[in-house]
């Protein structure tokens, strides 16, 4: 039995307020428990998206209700609302701002840029901004974080030019940092016909599946990514199999046996492990030591991923049938037991707001 202290994923989508059916912070931060994560950053692009003082309300209420394990809440960067977010009183119950800087994204999307400069320049320094940013568009918010001398965080970087700009951006001083999904380390575009099943749908994720090379250049790059972050994006699996598919996939209960055996396989280290999935996290997010939190794992248990055992509600995953090692035995978060031996003890509500936590 290995000890580990409590994972921080700072990117997951938990579909409240809008779209329950798929999560909630009920069953996403049960979900979160059971893979090991004591602290879960919520994204904003749900429906309504998270963009003013109304519907930052609507989230935090239904989270201070449902959730299991300690949560933040992100607010999204839209097109004329960073005199709101910046307020001292909305900042600081955020857990960060995600900027939508290059995808398709209704009301959260910044078509061009000049809506991406007032929150670079006013969203207070001391906290996090997160940029969904591919490819260039990922080049040009390292440039502006450069310009404003701040820090940016990279969602789910997939790519080999993506990593090895960061890493002339980091050796410049420029003040980047990144993160990575399991699914861009363990799966590349070579593996969508096996996820899918004979429904395209399944493969889609943003980013996309990328290709070998670009998985192989993440691995080999691994000193340059700060976090292992899920994108935890649910969909039914009704959803992922119809005619207009949403991209994303669930992770929170893949996360730490996919990693874990990595390292079983010699391809990480437990120090990266603790650094990636805690140390680098709450440095980086600016988040509280959660006192008598830990997570005792049975690194040596091997099973088959299944998604009927998952508490996640959208019941499927990418990776149905692999064979991982290591299983999360207990979850003993703030002193009371959250997870046991496959039961979620935690209760509705238990869960606290990392920006509010003393
Ligand atoms: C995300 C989702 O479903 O909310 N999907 C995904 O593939 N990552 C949205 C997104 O981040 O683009
Ligand atoms: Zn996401």
């Amino acid at each position: 039995m290995i000890q580990l202290p409590g994972l921080i994923d700072p990117h997951v989508h938990l579909r409240e307020p809008g779209a329950t059916h798929k999560e909630d912070f009920d069953s996403g931060t049960s979900a979160a428990l059971a893979g090991g994560v004591t602290i879960v950053l919520a994204m904003p692009n749900t429906k309504p998206p998270i963009f003013d003082a109304d519907t930052l309300d609507l989230a935090l209420n239904a989270a201070k209700q449902k959730a299991r394990c300690d949560y933040g809440q992100y607010v999204g960067a839209g097109p004329d609302n960073s005199d709101w977010t910046s307020h001292k009183a909305e900042s600081d119950r955020a857990a960060g701002l995600k900027m939508y800087l290059d995808s398709t994204f209704g009301e959260l999307r910044l078509d061009d840029m000049t809506l991406w400069s007032p929150h670079f320049a006013n969203w207070p320094k001391d906290l996090p901004i997160v940029a969904h940013s591919e490819s260039r568009s990922m080049a040009a918010a390292i440039l502006f974080a450069a310009i404003h001398d701040r820090p940016v965080h990279i969602a789910h970087i997939s790519l080999k030019e993506e990593v090895l700009l960061i890493r002339a951006a980091k050796e410049r001083g420029i003040k980047v940092t990144c993160e990575v999904c399991p699914h861009h380390l363990f799966l590349s575009k070579d593996d969508i016909p096996a996820i899918s099943h004979g429904h395209p749908g399944r493969g889609e994720v943003r980013p996309r599946l990328a290709t070998k090379e670009d998985v192989d250049a993440l691995w080999k790059n691994m000193d340059v990514i700060d976090c292992f972050a899920t994108d935890h994006a649910p969909h039914t699996i009704s959803e992922k199999d119809s005619d207009n598919p949403p991209p994303g996939f669930p992770g929170l209960e893949t996360f730490l046996p996919l990693i874990l055996t990595a390292v079983q396989d010699g391809r990480l280290t437990m120090d990266d492990v603790i650094a990636k999935m805690h140390t680098n996290t709450k440095r980086i997010f600016k988040l509280p030591e959660q006192p008598e939190t830990w997570v005792e794992v049975d690194e040596n248990a091997q099973y088959e991923i299944k998604a009927s055992e998952q508490f996640t509600r959208c019941n499927w995953t990418p990776f149905e049938g692999w064979k991982v090692r290591g299983r999360v035995r207990k979850v003993v978060l703030r002193g009371k037991t959250a997870f046991e031996d496959g039961k979620i003890l935690a209760e509705l509500g238990y869960g606290k707001n990392i920006r509010f936590f003393n």
